[in-house]
């Protein structure tokens, strides 16, 4: 099957922007034929990366024939670079398609293209796009939820060619809910395993928590083969409430910085635990009256 190259444009030349285009024009085989940011410092790192005919600092430079448009700006730029494209004249609408990439902004930030007769979608890569220099057997495997107008599923679908097996739909109201799980798995994973070298530097330690990986690797492994709940192992799983009172006494009096995380990772567990039958109601609650008090909500 041939497919039908696409003029695209990519309007904030950053990570996200940078990465689609990749993915467009190298393994798909569409056109870049614009791709406007805010500095020329951005559209220069871009254009180390990925070939596109027109570059500006102006969204005035978008060519009348641009088929599909990635706005890849921070959150927070999305909604007015939409509405400063609605004013463009020489665009034609009824044959443009419209994303943004943001995980927890729905394409309602779009609608203004959409009245004017453009499709628009969110399409979120469900990935951490840290860098500038993806390879392409990484990119490729990178999934993502699309939202937005009627057909655009559809249409993503052709535009993406065959790897439409990656995109899942999702709907506008699940988007916040959806966004919040996506931080939990990166962000605040991130956020933990500062706190686990921190505990070990804060014990005197000269390991970090590459020394944990195969800890880490075997948890994530139990949860993808026995189910998170089964996957629970640990002090508050096994009911050893003195070796909770033995990390809480620890914390509060080397590292009170951390007992607030501590508590409530502990309260979180308490209800993993409780879930998966291996405390009882009992003990659940006398753990919890635990926690509670040495974060002073008792
Ligand atoms: N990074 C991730 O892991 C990730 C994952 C999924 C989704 N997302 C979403 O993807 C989007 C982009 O994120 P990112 O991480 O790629 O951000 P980023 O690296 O900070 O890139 C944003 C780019 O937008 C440009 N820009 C800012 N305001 C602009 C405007 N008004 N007009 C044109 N260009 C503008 C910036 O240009 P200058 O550099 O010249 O200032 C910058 O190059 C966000 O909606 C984000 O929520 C990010």
């Amino acid at each position: 099957m041939t497919i039908k190259p696409f003029n695209i444009a990519i309007i904030g030349a950053g990570r996200v922007g940078t990465l689609i285009a990749k993915f467009l024009s190298e393994i798909i085989g569409h056109r870049i034929t614009a791709v406007i940011s805010r500095s020329t410092e951005s559209l220069q790192r871009f254009l180390k990366r990925v070939k596109a005919e027109t570059t500006s600092i102006s969204i005035l430079d978008i060519p009348s024939d641009v088929e599909v448009i990635f706005i890849t700006t921070p959150d927070s730029a999305i909604r007015g670079v939409a509405e400063n494209l609605c004013k463009l004249e020489n665009l034609n609408f009824k044959n443009l398609v419209v994303y943004h990439t943001s995980g927890v902004l729905t394409s309602d930030v779009l609608s203004c293209l959409h009245w004017l007769g453009a499709e628009i979608g969110s399409l979120h890569p469900v990935y951490s796009i840290s860098h500038f220099d993806y390879s392409i057997d990484e990119i490729k495997k990178i999934k993502f939820t699309l939202e937005g107008s009627r057909k655009i599923y559809d249409i993503t679908k052709w535009i993406f060619y065959n790897f439409d097996f990656n995109i899942f739909p999702i709907e506008k109201s699940q988007k916040i809910l959806y966004h919040i799980a996506c931080v939990f798995a990166s962000n605040y994973m991130i956020s933990l395993l500062h706190a686990i070298d921190e505990i070990l530097k804060k014990a005197n330690l000269s390991i970090d928590n590459k020394f944990l990986s195969p800890l880490i690797e075997i948890s994530l492994k139990n949860a993808d083969e026995l189910g998170v709940v089964n996957a629970l192992t640990g002090p508050i799983e096994r009911g050893d409430i003195e070796t909770v009172r033995l990390h809480l006494d620890e914390l509060k009096n080397k590292f009170p910085e951390i007992l607030p995380l501590y508590s409530s990772l502990a309260i979180e567990t308490i209800r993993v635990a409780f879930k998966k039958k291996s405390i009882s109601v009992n003990l659940a609650s006398k753990m919890l009256d635990l926690v509670s008090s040495y974060i002073g909500r008792k």
